[in-house]
C-alpha cells in the first residue's frame, strides 16, 4: 500500500513521516520519528503504555491513526526532561520506586503530568482515578501513587519558591506515604 507523508509536531520539533493509512501514531512516533520512549504494550487500547499527550491531554497512541495526528501538538516522554535534569514526575518515580519494568512507566508518567497540570494537589483517590487506564503488571500501584503525590508536592514547592524539605524530612514523608498506602491496601 502506498505511503503518505504526514507532518507530526512532537516535543517542539517537526517530523515528516511516511506512513501507511493504517499506521498508528505509536508506530509513527517509534519508527518514523525514532522516539522509542513511547511503548507499545497491548496495541489494543487496554494497557496505557502508549500514552502520549495531544494538545495536553492523554491519548492512547496505539488507537490513534498517524494520519489523524497531522498538525497536532504532541508530547512524548522524551520531551519532558531538560538537558540537565528530569521532570519532577520522572524524579519522583525514581525516588519512590514507582518505576519497575520501565515498559509501563512512560505511559504512567505522561498521564501523571497531564493530571498535575490540571490539578496541582490531587488526592490519592484522584490520582488512582487518573491512572486507572494505565496497567502495571509487575508490582502494583502503591509506589506509583506515592510518586505522583510526591511530584505534585515537589512542583508546588518549586512554584512557591519554597525551600525544599531536607533529606530527613523527605524520608519521613516517604515512609509516611508508604504507611498510608499500605493502610489503604494499594
Ligand atoms: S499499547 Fe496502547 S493501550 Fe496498550
Ligand atoms: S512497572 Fe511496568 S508493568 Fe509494572
Amino acid at each position: 500500500m502506498p505511503k503518505t507523508l504526514v507532518t507530526l509536531h512532537v516535543n517542539g520539533a517537526t517530523y515528516e513521516v511516511a506512513v501507511k493509512p493504517q499506521d498508528t501514531l505509536a508506530l509513527a512516533l517509534r519508527d518514523g520519528c525514532g522516539l522509542t520512549g513511547t511503548k507499545i504494550g497491548c496495541d489494543m487500547g487496554t494497557c496505557g503504555c502508549c500514552t502520549v499527550l495531544v494538545e495536553g491531554r492523554p491519548v492512547l497512541s496505539c488507537l490513534t491513526l498517524a494520519l489523524e495526528a497531522e498538525d497536532w501538538q504532541i508530547e512524548t516522554i522524551e520531551g519532558l526532561s531538560g538537558a540537565e535534569r528530569l521532570h519532577p514526575v520522572q524524579e519522583a518515580f525514581a525516588t519512590c520506586g514507582g518505576s519497575q519494568c520501565g515498559y509501563c512507566t512512560p505511559g504512567f508518567v505522561m498521564t501523571s503530568v497531564a493530571l498535575l497540570r490540571d490539578n496541582a494537589a490531587p488526592s490519592r483517590d484522584e490520582i488512582k482515578a487518573a491512572i486507572a487506564g494505565n496497567l502495571c503488571r509487575c508490582t502494583g500501584y502503591a509506589k506509583i501513587v506515592d510518586a505522583v503525590e510526591k511530584a505534585g508536592s515537589d512542583m508546588r514547592s518549586a512554584d512557591a519558591g519554597a525551600t525544599p524539605p531536607t533529606t530527613g524530612e523527605k524520608d519521613d514523608a516517604g515512609i509516611q506515604g508508604r504507611r498510608q498506602t499500605a493502610a489503604a491496601g494499594r
